[in-house]
C-alpha cells in the first residue's frame, strides 16, 4: 500500500541571495527529503530583496515540480516560521574578498538571537535546524541560546561542505570516484582553522577497502597540501567568482538533512557541527563539527576514534577559536 506522506514544511532564509537561489529547486526535486517527500516551501528575505525574492517564487510555480504542495515568499519572520518542520539558516551577510569570517560576526548574531525567538515560537516543537550562514558554528550557538525550547540536538551547523571538499581532493588525488572515499572527518570550525582528518578514511578499491594513508603514500602532502587546501577552499572559490560558493553549499546542506533525516549509510560517517557533549575532551558549550551517524532522525558522534598527537593540537587549535569567537558573539550582543 502506497500511502502518500504528508508534506514537510522547509524554511529557507536567505532565499533571495545565491545559494537560495540554488538551493530551493534542489530541495522542490527531492534532493534533501526523498523523492517521495512533498514538500511546502516558506522563504524568508528582507525587504530590499523582497522582490527578487518573489521572482524566486515565480519560477518555483513555473517550474512546475510535482513534490512542491506550496510556496511563501515572505519578508515576516512570524509567518516564514510557521510551523516549520526543517529549517535551513542562510540569511545573513556573506564575506567578500580579504574579509575574515570573524568580520561578519557582528551583523550576523543580532540576525541569529531574533530568528531564534521566531523559530521558538512558531516552529514545530521537533524542528530541525541547519545554520549555513557565516559564521556557522557561531551563529548556530547564539540560535540555541536565543530558542531555549528547541531541544540543543536539533541545532546544527553546516561543515558536510568541507566534508565533501576533503573527500573530493583525496579523489581527485587518487584519481577515484569520489563514491568511493568515505570517513574523512572535519573537526571543529567552519573557517580557516577547521581541521580535515584523513586517519580514518578510506577508499573502495578493486582489492578491497584500504585506508587513505596507505594507498596516499605521500604523508608530506596529506599532513599540509590537503589539509590547507580543504581549509582555505572557501576563499579559493571567492577568489575565483568574486562570490562565495553556492551550488556546493545548496548541494551539501541537502546532503547534511537527507542523511541526518533519513540516515547514514551503514558503515559510514559524516561531518556535522553539533553542540559538543564533551566528546573527545572538546568543552561542551560549542558547536564543534565532529563525526556522527545519524539513524531514525538522530545524529550521534562517532566515538572510540584514536586521536594521535597531530591530530589532538589540530582539533584544540579549533576549539580554542570557537571559544574566542563565542566570547565575540556575546560582546556583540552586549
Ligand atoms: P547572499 O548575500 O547571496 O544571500 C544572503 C541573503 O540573505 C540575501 O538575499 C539577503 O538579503 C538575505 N538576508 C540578509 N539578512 C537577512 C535576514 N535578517 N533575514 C533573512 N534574510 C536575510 O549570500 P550567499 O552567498 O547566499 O551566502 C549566505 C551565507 O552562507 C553567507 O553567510 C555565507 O558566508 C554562508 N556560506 C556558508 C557555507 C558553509 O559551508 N557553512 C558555504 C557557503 C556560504
Ligand atoms: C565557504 O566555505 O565556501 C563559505 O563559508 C564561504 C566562505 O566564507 O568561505
Amino acid at each position: 500500500l502506497n500511502v502518500p506522506k504528508d508534506p514537510c514544511i522547509v524554511l529557507v532564509t536567505g532565499a533571495a541571495g545565491q545559494i537560495g537561489y540554488a538551493l530551493v529547486p534542489m530541495i522542490a526535486r527531492g534532493a534533501m527529503l526523498g523523492l517521495d517527500q512533498p514538500v511546502i516551501l516558506h522563504m524568508l528575505d528582507i525587504e530590499p530583496a523582497a522582490e527578487a525574492l518573489n521572482g524566486v517564487k515565480m519560477e518555483l510555480i513555473d517550474a512546475a515540480f510535482p513534490l512542491l504542495k506550496g510556496v511563501v515568499a515572505t519578508t515576516d519572520v512570524a509567518e516564514a516560521c510557521k510551523d516549520v518542520n526543517i529549517a535551513v539558516m542562510v540569511g545573513g551577510f556573506p564575506r567578500k574578498e580579504g574579509m575574515e569570517r570573524k568580520d561578519v560576526m557582528s551583523k550576523n548574531v543580532s540576525i541569529y538571537k531574533a530568528q531564534a525567538s521566531a523559530l521558538e515560537k512558531h516552529a514545530a516543537p521537533d524542528c530541525k535546524v541547519l545554520v549555513v550562514a557565516n559564521p556557522a558554528n557561531t551563529n548556530a550557538l547564539i540560535l540555541k541560546e536565543f530558542a531555549p525550547s528547541i531541544p540543543e540536538k536539533n541545532i546544527t551547523c553546516l561543515t558536510r561542505l568541507d566534508h565533501n571538499r576533503a573527500l573530493g581532493q583525496i579523489s581527485e588525488r587518487l584519481d577515484v570516484h569520489v563514491s568511493d572515499v568515505k570517513n574523512v572527518i572535519i573537526w571543529g570550525n567552519h573557517s580557516s582553522t577547521q581541521y580535515p582528518d584523513v586517519n580514518h578514511a578510506t577508499v573502495t578499491t578493486s582489492s578491497g577497502e584500504k585506508s587513505v594513508r596507505e594507498i596516499v603514500t605521500d604523508d608530506n602532502w596529506l599532513n599540509s597540501e590537503f589539509i590547507s587546501t580543504v581549509q582555505q577552499r572557501g576563499a579559493a572559490i571567492i577568489k575565483a567568482r568574486k562570490q562565495s560558493s553556492a551550488l556546493s553549499a545548496a548541494s551539501s546542506a541537502c546532503d547534511h538533512i537527507r542523511n541526518w533525516v533519513l540516515g547514514t549509510p551503514k558503515g559510514t560517517w559524516v561531518s556535522m557541527g553539533v553542540y559538543s557533549d564533551g566528546s573527545y575532551g572538546i568543552q561542551e558549550g560549542l558547536i564543534y563539527s565532529f563525526p556522527v551517524t545519524c539513524e531514525k532522525g538522530e545524529w550521534s558522534i562517532v566515538q572510540g576514534l584514536k586521536i594521535d598527537e597531530f591530530s589532538r593540537a589540530k582539533m584544540d587549535a579549533t576549539a580554542k577559536e570557537l571559544a574566542e569567537e563565542k566570547s565575540l558573539a556575546y560582546s556583540c550582543l552586549n
